[in-house]
């Protein structure tokens, strides 16, 4: 087990558990937040021994409220904040990701917390989770990627229902939409979670990465290109082909 001052990482087999660690402040994502997540998201990418990875949040309260606000503004430099965030592409990171990800969720998931949980594979909701992008109500919008991720996951109109009026979602009008693959009690989440990545790890690694890769990337295209990108996946993985589903990558 790494503690690190915000994250907790902890490898069980071929898992790696990724635990949010602010609980004092609902596991905010702030800067250190983002420097230690990006260490440990490039860890398990490169980790043979890890297959997939678990990321939820410490505490009671929440798996993430968001932004860190007491960091809005603070940056020095916004040329030199812009270089780091795209030298330290966290979220570029996620999607990279070949390994499948869930999210186990609970409590509140705002803003940037819900914007990392759609770069997951798999959602599960507690039963008290609560979904909301706040960022129109503070004269911003989400740029971790949920202007793209969330009408990918659950349709454009649902989702500019979710952005644009920034209410609050709970878990069973999540799963309604989409949003969450399921709903378990409070006490179970991680086990479920646990439960998710053991099924998927059940099949091959090689045939998990083309099909993220598969979907992910084939989402971008136009259908004809996406089917013929899925049948010389599917022929390559027929064939054993090594080393053709990283080349598929949007960040290989
Ligand atoms: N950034 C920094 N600190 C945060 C935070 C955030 N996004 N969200 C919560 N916290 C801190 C609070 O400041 C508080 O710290 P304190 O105990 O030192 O005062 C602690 O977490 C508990 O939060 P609190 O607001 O007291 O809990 P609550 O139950 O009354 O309300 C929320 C919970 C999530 C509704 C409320 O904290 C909130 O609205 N947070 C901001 C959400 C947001 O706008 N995120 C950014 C999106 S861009």
């Amino acid at each position: 087990m790494t503690e690190y001052q915000t994250l907790i990482y902890r490898k069980d087999g071929p898992i790696g558990w990724v635990t949010l660690n602010r609980p004092d402040a609902l596991n905010a994502y702030n800067l250190t937040m983002r420097d230690e997540l990006y260490e440990v998201v490039g860890a398990l990418r490169d980790d043979p021994d890890v297959r997939g990875a678990v990321l939820s949040g410490a505490g009671e309260r929440a798996f993430c409220a968001g932004a860190d606000l007491t960091e809005f503004g603070t940056a020095p430099s916004q040329a030199i904040a812009r270089q780091v965030r795209w030298e330290r592409d966290v979220w570029g990171l996620f999607l990279s990701l070949e390994k499948p990800l869930v999210a186990a969720l609970h409590g509140y998931v705002f803003g940037s917390g819900l914007e990392m949980a759609l770069l997951c594979d798999f959602r599960i909701a507690a039963e008290d989770a609560v979904f909301s992008l706040p960022e129109t109500s503070l004269g911003l919008i989400p740029a971790a990627g949920a202007t793209q991720t969330l009408p990918r996951t659950i349709g454009p109109a649902a989702a500019l229902d979710v952005l644009l009026i920034g209410r609050r979602v709970g878990a069973t009008e999540a799963h309604d939409m989409g949003l969450v693959n399921s709903v378990v009690s409070r006490a179970r989440l991680l086990t479920e979670a646990q439960d998710v990545m053991e099924t998927v790890l059940d099949s091959g690694q090689a045939a998990l990465q083309a099909a993220k890769v598969a979907v992910n990337r084939g989402m971008d295209m136009p259908i004809g290109e996406a089917l013929a990108m899925e049948t010389r996946l599917a022929a390559s993985l027929a064939h054993g082909v090594r080393g053709v589903v990283p080349a598929w990558s949007p960040y290989a």
